[in-house]
């Protein structure tokens, strides 16, 4: 009887634990509140360096779209928008996933579905103010993320 209680005892800690682990790896991320008010990611520096790289990325996709609506160039902005689309998601390192919290993968994932979404409808309608009104939506998508978040740097 005494040891089915330990067992129950342990069973129970390691629910615990379970749990825990999965707000901190799965919702939290690796995160601190920013003497701005903004939630800082802590990542390592080859880290930071990546996800910025990204960034600077999304804003030249940003541009070439721009660009593309001016010249009504549809190839071209569907290019420029599939390069910065989901597919980028698919290489990234799921330890470095593993840091950011939840509510910032589900925004950036949205953010390079909307990209590949702009991508389709381009080529499909060819209609510059529907790319113009889709870029807006994702424009907003980057200026509510810039917001919340910064990224810091861990301690090693
Ligand atoms: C899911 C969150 C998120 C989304 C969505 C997002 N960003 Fe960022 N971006 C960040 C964070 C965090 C930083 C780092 C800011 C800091 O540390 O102050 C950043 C930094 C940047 C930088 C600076 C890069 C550098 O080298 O310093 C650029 C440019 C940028 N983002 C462009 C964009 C554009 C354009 C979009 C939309 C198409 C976008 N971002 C969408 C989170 C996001």
């Amino acid at each position: 009887m005494k040891s089915c209680k330990i067992s129950w005892g342990i069973t129970a800690i390691l629910a615990v634990l379970v749990v825990a682990m999965a707000y901190l790896f799965i919702i939290r991320g690796s995160t601190l509140e920013a003497n701005d008010g903004r939630t800082a990611i802590l990542l390592s520096v080859g880290e930071r360096d990546h996800v910025l790289g990204e960034m600077r990325g999304l804003l030249e996709a940003v541009q070439g779209i721009t660009e593309g609506i001016i010249a009504e160039d549809y190839t071209s902005i569907a290019e420029e928008a599939t390069a910065v689309g989901m597919i980028l998601t698919r290489t990234e390192d799921p330890a470095m996933l593993a840091k950011l919290p939840i509510e910032f993968k589900t925004n950036g994932f949205a953010a390079h579905s909307a990209f590949d979404e702009l991508a389709q409808n381009a080529t499909e309608f060819e209609d510059a103010d529907m790319v113009l009104q889709e870029l807006s939506v994702i424009l907003s998508a980057c200026t509510s993320c810039h917001a919340g978040y910064r990224i810091g740097l861990e301690e090693n």
